[in-house]
């Protein structure tokens, strides 16, 4: 996977274009957590914890996972220096080997697109998910004008849906929320979310 471009980038992250994307992630992500004070969550591919920390107070405790350690140093930081105690981080890479966490809802922003086996991975989220538990994913919209050799150039809503499905995923609400300027590799594009019900 592509771990050295965000262990290269992590402490330039967040940027002010990034964090203008993420509020508008979270703003869609918070109706999705009401009445879950006595959830855990997991974010995963959780970064710099753009999302993940600016919903820990929604729920019981955040751990944000990634295959990152820098981008897990800038969220570590940021825990500490805005006094958040309900939230951790954890060094982890689902699609190489499995582990034993388990949450009542995972998260996971922009990650979705940069694993290759898109199967296996929600395989391996729905397993980690307690039974009723949520899965909410927020990704862009296919693309055409998109190309990249290691990043999915988006995803249909119909193809997402079949593989949430096949994996288990009882039902999945997905809409489109957001269109934006050269938001998806400097292209116009449109961002999703989508929450399935384990
Ligand atoms: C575009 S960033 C999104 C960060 C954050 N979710 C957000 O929305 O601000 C993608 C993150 O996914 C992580 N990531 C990519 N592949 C991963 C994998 N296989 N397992 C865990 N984390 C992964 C990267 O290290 C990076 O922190």
């Amino acid at each position: 996977m592509e771990n050295n471009v965000f262990e290269q980038m992590a402490k330039k992250y967040d940027t002010e274009e990034r964090m203008e994307l993420a509020k508008i992630i979270v703003k869609e992500v918070r109706p999705e957590l009401q009445n879950s004070k006595s959830k855990s969550l997991i974010d995963y591919g959780g970064g710099t914890g753009l999302i993940g920390l600016e919903v820990s107070d929604m729920v019981d405790s955040v751990l944000l996972v990634d295959s990152s350690k820098q981008m897990l140093g800038v969220a570590e930081e940021k825990i500490s220096r805005k006094g958040i105690t309900n939230s951790k981080v954890t060094y982890a890479d689902f699609t190489e080997e499995t582990h034993n966490l388990k949450a009542d809802i995972v998260l996971m922003s922009l990650v979705l697109l940069h694993i290759p086996d898109t199967k296996k991975i929600l395989q391996e989220l729905f397993n980690v998910l307690n039974n009723g538990g949520k899965l909410i994913i927020i990704d862009f919209d296919k693309n055409d004008k998109v190309y990249h050799p290691k990043v999915h150039n988006g995803f249909s809503h119909e193809s997402l849906k079949e593989v949430l499905t096949e994996v288990g995923f009882k039902s999945t609400n997905m809409k489109t929320f957001y269109r934006g300027n050269r938001i998806f590799m400097n292209k116009d594009a449109s961002m999703f979310i989508a929450s399935s019900i384990k």
